[in-house]
């Protein structure tokens, strides 16, 4: 077998999904524990805030305690190689947080065994639905009193329309909590609350009617599992893994990430259920993973956290084919052919020289703004991967000039963090200043402090009477024409000089789709 089949097979690149305060940070940790790339717990906090304190703008992030710019974590565990891509959980986020879910092939959502499913796991879950990406779920802080378990079996499955598989089973819950039961392999994980925030697992090899069950966790716990069992074994479907794989079921572990309780389950899941690398839609074909060509996606761009740099990483996903550092890979959208000298892998605690990488892999490419945001990179075929899109801007301001002299490098910083994801700029025909438009309204903040800390430029942003944007599109030009004409004071370009139709409230919107039936209007616009 060739290595690239080897490799590719031992791949799992999953992000985690999750409400504020589910417990992803402490569940990250762990993980990362588990993988030996980090030795003790509050390490990723700790990394977090050191990284925080080197730029102004990270400063919104630790002020309001959230996570504005994602990462990527990479780490092994007997013999997988894992990548972890870290999503933010706050509500407000960019549309960051919806691309990189486009680079993973699986997801992890962590819910808290008290609150069950919230408004953020809803929406991120979505995100996972559109290219129904299997989701692996981790029902956390079990060692608190939390919702009955059966209780939250069905609340996933009704909210989510997804059929569950129980994997593990809670062994009483809070203070009362004794351990897991593992349905798959019939075997008893126990709790050891005496080990605290270690690694706090002992297995034993027992089934339900064995009697040293009853030894393990009391005979009372013990009759309440069977019973619990019975129930779950006559109520929920089996696990099935080509369900699993197609984005119809999800796999249910229960485990404390505080205690690192059912955390190893829960990894040992995710590495034996999870897919490894899978195919990938470009507009042309489908490219398998197992392609001797390597080519890949830009899903995320990244300015260097030293304002002083004006480089660039550009987080890219291998698709197919071994990459080799040095390699030469032609830029798609520019026919350009571009050396990859110095790549680099996010390993937890360091950034490290990428000498290879896999399918799966994220490789961090430095560069100076020629890699954008859905960016294609091959050997030579010119192929652009489909499905990572750009998301009609939620909120939308006309930003305000405090210093008109600095109108062009105004329009130069609001072009390059638009080039990262942050924002989108949208030029207004009627020759009326910039509208800047954004997912949640942090990132106005976000780019207010960026402006003023990298470009040394005071700016603001202010109500320019719109409320949405679509993309606009029409098979004949004429058409096109007469709704122009029609709506000039509604009209704007993006960046790449697509047509966009700014509207002042959701009757408008409505009033100029019906007005104009051969004009198609879309939220969202793929890069290609
Ligand atoms: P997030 O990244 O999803 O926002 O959650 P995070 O891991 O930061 O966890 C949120 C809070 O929940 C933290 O408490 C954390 O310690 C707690 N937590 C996480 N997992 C578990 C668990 O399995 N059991 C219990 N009981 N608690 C858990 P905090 O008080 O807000 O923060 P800290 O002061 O402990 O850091």
């Amino acid at each position: 077998m060739s290595t690239l089949i080897q490799e590719l097979a031992l791949r799992r690149t999953f992000a985690i999904i999750s409400h504020p305060d589910a417990g992803k940070t402490t569940l990250t940790e762990k993980l990362l524990m588990f993988g030996g790339a980090i030795q003790m717990a509050g390490a990723v906090r700790a990394r977090g805030e050191q990284r925080r304190t080197r730029s102004d703008w990270m400063a919104i992030e630790k002020e309001r305690g959230i996570s504005v710019s994602a990462s990527v974590m990479s780490f092994e565990h007997e013999g997988l190689s894992y990548n972890l891509l870290d999503t933010p959980g706050h509500e407000d986020f960019s549309e960051d947080t919806y691309r990189t879910l486009t680079a993973v092939d699986s997801a992890v959502m962590v819910l808290d065994a008290a609150k069950g499913i919230e408004t953020q796991t809803l929406k991120l879950f979505e995100v996972c639905r559109l290219r129904d990406v299997p989701i692996v779920t981790f029902v956390n802080k079990v060692d608190r009193e939390g919702r009955d378990p059966l209780d939250l079996l069905d609340e996933i499955e009704k909210t989510l329309a997804l059929d569950v598989a129980p994997v593990t089973w809670p062994i009483g819950m809070g203070r009362d909590l004794k351990g897991v039961y593992d349905l798959l392999r019939d075997r008893v994980i126990l709790f050891d609350p005496g080990r605290g925030d270690h690694i706090a697992e002992i297995a034993v090899d027992a089934n339900l009617d064995d009697p040293r069950l009853d030894e393990a966790v009391g005979k009372a716990a013990a009759d309440k599992l069977r019973d619990d069992v019975e129930l779950v074994r006559g109520g929920y479907p089996e696990f099935d893994l080509e369900s699993f794989l197609a984005g119809h079921l999800t796999p249910v572990f229960f485990g404390s990430a505080l205690k690192t309780f059912g955390v190893a389950e829960l990894l040992k899941g995710v590495g034996r259920l999870a897919p490894a690398p899978l195919a990938r839609k470009a507009d042309s074909r489908t490219v398998e993973p197992a392609e001797d060509k390597v080519s890949g996606f830009v899903f995320k761009i990244q300015a260097n956290m030293d304002p002083n740099h004006r480089d660039r990483i550009a987080f890219f996903r291998i698709c197919s084919g071994q990459f080799k550092r040095g390699m030469k890979l032609k830029h798609v959208r520019s026919g350009k052919v571009m050396a990859v000298y110095n790549p680099v892998f996010f390993l937890a605690q360091s950034r490290e020289l990428a000498e290879e990488a896999f399918p799966g892999d994220i490789m961090g490419i430095p560069n100076h703004g020629q890699l954008r945001i859905g960016d294609t990179m091959t050997e030579g075929e010119d192929i652009n991967f489909l499905g990572i899109p750009t998301f009609a801007p939620e909120v939308l301001r006309r930003v305000r000039l405090d210093d008109p002299m600095k109108a062009k490098q105004l329009k130069k910083a609001l072009d390059d963090l638009a080039e990262e994801g942050v924002s989108q700029v949208f030029k207004p025909l009627d020759g009326s200043t910039w509208i800047v438009g954004v997912v949640g309204t942090l990132q106005f903040d976000v780019l207010t402090t960026r402006i003023a800390a990298e470009y040394n430029i005071k700016a603001g942003f202010e109500d320019g009477g719109f409320v949405t944007a679509r993309w606009v599109f029409a098979d004949e030009p004429a058409e096109m024409e007469r709704f122009m004409a029609a709506n000039k004071s509604n009209m704007a370009q993006d960046r790449d000089g697509g047509l966009v139709y700014l509207a002042r409230n959701s009757w408008q919107l409505g009033r100029a789709g019906q007005d104009f039936p051969k004009v198609r209007f879309t939220a969202t616009r793929e890069q290609h």
